[in-house]
């Protein structure tokens, strides 16, 4: 994928700079990003809006990977930007992200975090239950300041015939029932007031999706409500937010589609439906995380001790773990990986890459085709640019990694590593005065 390479010395580049380099200048692990891989995909989800002459916003759901430098790229792209708390807000802020294409998502925000959205008159917030729904008006009313909203959704795809979103989509915790009235109810408290404007549905049905078919089912069922409300209410929706959950190839037996295709899903849900019923187009808004940044990432790690299970495997520990990717360990996540600095040597037998926290469950994969390990080897593990560093923690008290931005031969630090002295940043010492703390 993107521009990842291997030089003259069997060594993998990624955006023309040679890894092996990049492990001595930064250490390891290391996070590097092929950033014209991220651009290529931008361009992709934009391009097929633009050639079905549909108004759009593609806004990056940042969730996957939050930091200052990868705002001011989606800035750069002319995204929007969705984010889910008061610290990602932050982040964009102090990235100066154009806060007109700001989103702000959340299940729970709080009033000081909704209070903030409105001091940076960000572009919309994304409304998810009744609680914020009383508090973004008191907020609005009492600032008479305006808000553009729009409301989450759970649309109900049938899990059966949808096993990829196994729980079912009306047993969530996100947003408003569409069947059972709880939708209907949160527009009436919301239709026609002073300083709220109601752009239109937002719906996000799930990650890592494959097949268009749920896109489908929730863009109709979307279209549906937006229709019944023009009946009913005589109101017009002018945004309809599908979210995110494009699928990416973490290993040979992910088969996910081109970017367009899922896009064109939607259009031709939305320009049937709306020709049909001579409804307004309305903009289509997507919020791609994992389909932006997740195969632009990759993870070096240096190996150190193995361990031979007679018979049975090979372990060899690598210099990070589930501290800094926790997803072979949350969900059974599988990765690739390849041996950076000997990429020509031939593959050994299955080996477990282990990370070197202190769990047997830290395993970065189970069975990798690596070259015959040996100690300081450079590891790369391929697709770990959404939700890793953004879910990583401090687990036995490992710093985390530095992140690197690739593009053209240039490399450049974007998030540095931390340092010790970062780790016990936050810590208070007891005070010393002989007392016991009461
Ligand atoms: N929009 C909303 C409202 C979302 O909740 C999410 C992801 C996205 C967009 C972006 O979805 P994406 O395009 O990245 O699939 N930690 C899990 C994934 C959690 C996804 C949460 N919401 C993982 O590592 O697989």
């Amino acid at each position: 994928y993107g521009t990842q390479s291997v030089n003259e010395l069997g060594h993998l580049t990624i955006g023309g700079v040679d890894t092996v380099d990049l492990a001595q200048v930064y250490g390891t692990p290391l996070l590097v990003y092929d950033i014209a891989l991220f651009r290529e995909r931008a361009i992709a989800f934009k391009e097929t809006f633009k050639k079905a002459g549909i108004k759009a916003q593609v806004a990056y759901a940042s969730k996957a990977f939050s930091s200052i430098a990868i705002y001011e790229i989606a800035k750069e792209m002319d995204l929007s930007l969705d984010v889910v708390s008061g610290g990602e807000l932050y982040t964009a802020a102090t990235a100066d992200f154009p806060r007109e294409k700001i989103h702000f998502h959340g299940n729970n925000k709080s009033y000081t975090e909704l209070q903030y959205a409105f001091d940076e008159k960000i572009g919309c917030i994304v409304v998810d239950n009744f609680l914020e729904i009383e508090m973004i008006k008191e907020i609005s009313e009492a600032r008479q300041q305006k808000m553009q909203i729009l409301l989450r959704v759970t649309p109900g795809v049938n899990a059966e015939t949808h096993d990829f979103i196994t729980t079912g989509q009306e047993d969530s915790k996100f947003g408003f029932d569409l069947k059972n009235g709880q939708a209907d109810d949160a527009f009436l408290k919301l239709y026609n007031h002073p300083y709220i404007t109601l752009l239109g549905m937002h719906c996000h049905i799930g990650s890592q999706i494959f097949e268009t078919d749920a896109f489908r089912i929730a863009a109709e069922a979307l279209m549906y409500k937006m229709i019944e409300w023009r009946e009913k209410f005589k109101f017009t929706c002018s945004v309809l937010n599908l979210g995110g959950g494009f699928g990416i190839r973490y290993t040979v037996d992910d088969k996910p589609l081109a970017p367009s295709k899922y896009v064109e899903e939607m259009e031709n849900v939305v320009l049937s439906m709306t020709r049909k019923h001579n409804y307004p187009v309305p903009e289509i808004w997507i919020e791609p995380g994992r389909s932006l940044v997740g195969d632009a990432g990759t993870t070096l790690y240096t190996t150190g001790s193995m361990k031979e299970v007679p018979g049975v495997r090979t372990y060899v520990a690598v210099d990070g773990g589930m501290s800094d990717n926790i997803r072979p360990a949350l969900y059974g996540a599988k990765y690739t990986a390849v041996t950076a600095n000997r990429m020509m040597a031939p593959h050994s037998d299955r080996v477990t890459i282990a990370g070197k926290c202190c769990e047997s469950g830290d395993k970065i994969i189970e069975d990798a085709f690596i070259a015959d390990p040996e100690e300081g080897d450079l590891i790369a593990v391929f697709c770990t640019g959404a939700y890793t560093y953004s879910m990583a923690s401090n687990y036995n008290r490992l710093p985390k990694p530095a992140i690197v931005f690739c593009e053209n031969g240039h490399d450049q630090l974007v998030v540095r590593r931390e340092t010790y002295e970062d780790i016990i940043r936050l810590d208070v010492p007891l005070q010393k005065t002989g007392q016991e703390v009461s």
